[in-house]
């Protein structure tokens, strides 16, 4: 079978190499000379030190023996060219479209598709911009202080981490909340700060008819209408998505209708219309500039070798820790506090995509696809689960990301937090050994019995790898870059699987039965479909 990643010549390689190197550890790795030179590579203004995983030259040639025998290249044309690689969705992923006019014309079903990017572009800014600017006016001529974007998964992450991101470069004059979670507390806590007439809400939804989106998005029209009446829902609810009907359906007003099209997928879609809030948040320019950076990656993956390419080194070395290393999950750890949602960005980025079980042909894997994906800012993580990853028995990988500028005032503190990344680092791969920490006692002072007991509870095994990713900065232009960087990192990795990264029929399952749940719930004779707790909270919440 073509799709048998078991089988590929280097895969077999890789796995008699990793055999012999399983007796070296990193901290031995690391003394080979002109190992950062080997394993880093900088484009523009970001630099990724891969050094620190169990790699050598050898590793490096053959996973990159690899990607060409999954046919990497040939599969980031077919990505760039718009061909079919959503197989069960028929359809190609063209994101990268968004983030700025190619050279060549675009056609998709035989249209050039530029023309109605970018007018959809200009559009979405220059809403952006007339709120920003105070142009834009609610229904009683009051001016937008508040946007409220509805919106959950990839109508909701990508945007939220990057405006948190790009704190630094945010209006003071707009107020940007956010509602996802179906359960209303989001919902409550921010009804109670936007006063009616200062509010615009942004229903983004690519379907519209996301069970959460839609209960929440009518709860807060229902506010609205009572707060200012039916005829202004016109002037302060906007909306992204493809779907005209539902969005006719609720009252959206033609020229605040924002297009999506079904060859960008909810998780890549930030470039899109969906980013609006993002556009609202730093202005048309830096947006802009977060879009040159996504398209300056893509340069870079499109026409960079193998083995100078981010991403694919990105991605390779993630298959070789988690699947030729044992490595069980990743941890994102970024050094800079306004990244702190790009964890949960990334989960779904990486989670969503690449968590499948069958081959692009529908056979089931027989090797570990996705990667389980958390991370905290790194600092706080030091201070809370590091102890785990240092002492306990977890196998992990790390990607430590960190602007070498920091986004706050206080340069020396980042300096201090770039001193711990880089501590970190160095620990998780090196470890401390037991006679270092016999040593350490000893020279204290303890007695030898002392010595024996504790100095075991003070070994770190290390042999952990991790990356550095630095960005000069973190700004609109670096944040795109970074981006794009690890959606593209995702599509390798598919490639290197042999897996769909661009369906998610796994979301399906759940979100039908809890339909069905709803109704047992709600029910005055719950059937048997109820689980006996389903029965409980039933009785429970009828008491409330
Ligand atoms: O349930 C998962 C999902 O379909 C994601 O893929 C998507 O980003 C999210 O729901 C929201 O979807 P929509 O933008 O259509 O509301």
């Amino acid at each position: 079978m073509a799709d048998d990643l078991l089988q590929a010549p280097a895969w077999k390689a890789l796995q008699r190499h990793a055999t012999a190197l399983s007796g070296t550890h990193l901290r031995d790795l690391l003394e080979q000379p002109g190992r950062f030179a080997a394993f880093s590579r900088q484009q523009g203004d970001c630099l990724l030190d891969f050094s620190r995983n169990r790699i050598t030259a050898d590793t490096l040639n053959l996973l990159i023996a690899l990607a060409g025998e999954r046919e990497v290249p040939g599969r980031i044309e077919a990505l760039f060219a718009g061909e079919v690689v959503n197989g069960t969705e028929n359809r190609p992923a063209q994101h990268m479209a968004l983030r700025g006019p190619p050279s060549p014309p675009l056609l998709l079903k035989g249209a050039d598709i530029r023309l109605e990017i970018e007018a959809e572009r200009e559009r979405m800014l220059d809403l952006a911009e007339a709120i920003r600017t105070g142009e834009y006016r609610g229904a009683t001529g009051e001016r937008i202080r508040h946007v409220v974007n509805i919106g959950i998964g990839g109508s909701d992450l990508g945007l939220v981490m990057a405006i948190e991101a790009l704190h630094e470069f945010r209006t003071p004059e707009v107020q940007i909340h956010y509602v996802s979670n179906v359960d209303g507390t989001q919902l409550a806590d921010v009804l109670v700060q936007t006063p009616a007439a200062a509010t615009l809400f942004i229903v983004c939804s690519k379907t519209f008819v996301t069970w959460e989106t839609a209960l929440n998005a009518n709860a807060a029209r229902t506010w609205f209408i009572g707060q200012l009446g039916e005829a202004a829902v016109a002037r302060h609810f906007v909306a992204v998505s493809v779907n005209g009907p539902a969005m006719d359906k609720f009252g959206i007003a033609e020229e605040h209708r924002f297009r999506m099209w079904d060859w960008v997928g909810g998780r890549y879609s930030l470039w899109s219309s969906i980013g609006l809030a993002i556009a609202i948040a730093i202005g048309s320019e830096h947006f802009r500039a977060l879009l040159a950076g996504g398209r300056e990656l893509d340069e870079h993956f499109r026409t960079a070798p193998l083995a100078d390419n981010l991403p694919v080194l990105l991605a390779l070395v993630a298959v070789w820790n988690q699947n030729l290393q044992g490595t069980t999950s990743q941890a994102i750890l970024p050094y800079d506090g306004r990244l702190h949602r790009f964890a949960a960005y990334l989960q779904q980025l990486e989670m969503e995509s690449n968590g499948k079980g069958v081959t692009r042909d529908g056979q089931p894997v027989q090797w570990s696809t996705g990667t389980v994906i958390w991370g905290e800012p790194g600092n706080n993580g030091q201070h809370s689960f590091f102890q785990l990853l240092h002492q306990g028995t977890a196998s992990f990988a790390a990607d430590f990301i960190a602007p070498v500028e920091g986004s706050s005032p206080y340069a020396d503190q980042h300096l201090v937090g770039l001193a711990n990344l880089l501590a970190q680092a160095e620990a998780f791969a090196r470890g401390y050994t037991l006679e270092a920490a016999q040593a350490e006692l000893t020279a204290k002072g303890k007695a030898p019995a002392e010595v024996t007991r504790i100095a075991p509870h003070k070994v770190h095994p290390g042999n952990h790898p991790s990356n550095i990713l630095v960005l000069r900065r973190l700004d609109p232009r670096s944040l795109g870059f970074l981006i794009a960087l690890y959606e593209q990192k995702v599509y390798v990795q598919s490639c290197i699987w042999g897996i769909n990264p661009f369906d998610q029929w796994g979301v399906e399952l759940g979100k039908g039965m809890a339909v069905g749940m709803h109704d047992e719930l709600q029910s005055a004779t719950p059937t048997s479909a109820l689980p006996p707790i389903g029965h409980v909270i039933r009785q429970w919440s009828n008491d409330s």
